[in-house]
């Protein structure tokens, strides 16, 4: 018998998941639905994707079409990726903002998808690191991401040796986690400065509003290159709403705001970052 497989209503697929999570999937890369919704199919009793194309199609089952979005996602990420953010935030920004933030005695950040949390944990290690002076401090380190497992990932903290290995000083593993077996486990004083909930951040509302305290730092990095140009500038236009005025975004070390003309690029640290402008 000749194999299903060959029929598979790719395009299909495709646009289910940009309707769902906005990710632009290029043809070229079709084998990734092959490989990634193996699991899917064996836990719902089919052996083709063709099979699960034909059910898709009768719109009769929402919750398995998210878990398709969410399963084809890319969720890679490490610990203190690029680094240069970090050490520009520890060495210049973080001390100014500190200063600006004295009478709150409060600084929040968010690490919009946050993957399996290593971008929220490096920012809550590096500042009980190198700022150990803001002890009784209210410190917010907030995660989302659209994808379930990846946030009960960052929600356990638990993470692999290989995991471990990239990216993070020794001298951190040694001082914020604790050996579990294989893994190693996040100490519940790095846990406690983050909070992860799942979140689309192509969804209007976003799941902050300007009525709560608004973010001194934003970590939007390395997810905009899955979306449509329209997609960012909505997304980044929310973004700016949600920034306090002297709040400053990061992008992946190869992105660019969509709506230039909202925010001004700051070359700083080998890096850059970007400043909300002040609109009328
Ligand atoms: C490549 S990872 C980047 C993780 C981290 N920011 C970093 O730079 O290391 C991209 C993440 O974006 C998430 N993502 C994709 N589309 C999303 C959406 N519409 N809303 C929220 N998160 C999304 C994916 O689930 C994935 O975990």
């Amino acid at each position: 018998m000749e194999s299903a497989a060959t029929t598979v209503d790719y395009g299909y697929l495709r646009q289910l998941v940009y309707g769902l999570s906005q990710n632009v999937l290029d043809p070229s890369r079709d084998y990734l639905f092959d490989t990634r919704l193996t699991k899917l199919l064996r836990n719902h009793g089919m052996t083709h994707l063709e099979e699960l194309v034909q059910h898709l199609k009768l719109r009769k089952n929402p919750v398995l079409e998210r878990s398709i979005a969410e399963a084809m996602t890319i969720n890679e990420t490490s610990f203190f990726r690029d680094g240069r953010p970090f050490e520009l935030l520890r060495a210049d920004l973080l001390p100014k903002l500190i200063e600006a933030r004295r009478p709150t005695r409060a600084l929040r950040f968010w690490s919009a998808a946050c993957s399996t949390g290593q971008e929220a944990y490096s920012l809550a290690m590096g500042m009980l690191e190198h700022f150990p002076m803001l002890t009784g401090w209210n410190i917010r380190i907030e995660g989302t991401d659209i994808c379930r497992e990846v946030v009960e990932r960052a929600q356990n903290g638990l993470y692999h040796r290989i995991e471990m290995n990239r990216g993070l000083p020794a001298r951190y593993v040694v001082r914020y986690f604790d050996h579990v077996g294989e893994d190693w486990v996040v100490r519940p004083e790095v846990r406690r400065m983050c909070n992860f909930r799942q979140a689309n951040l192509c969804q209007q509302p976003l799941p902050f509003s300007r009525a709560d305290d608004r973010f001194d730092v934003i970590f939007l990095r390395n997810v905009m290159l899955y979306f449509s140009q329209e997609t960012r500038k909505t997304l980044l236009a929310g973004i700016h709403k949600l920034l306090a005025p002297d709040g400053m975004l990061f992008l992946g070390s190869s992105e660019q705001p969509a709506n230039p003309s909202i925010w001004t690029p700051v070359l700083a640290g080998g890096t850059c970052h970007f400043r909300p402008l002040q609109q009328s």
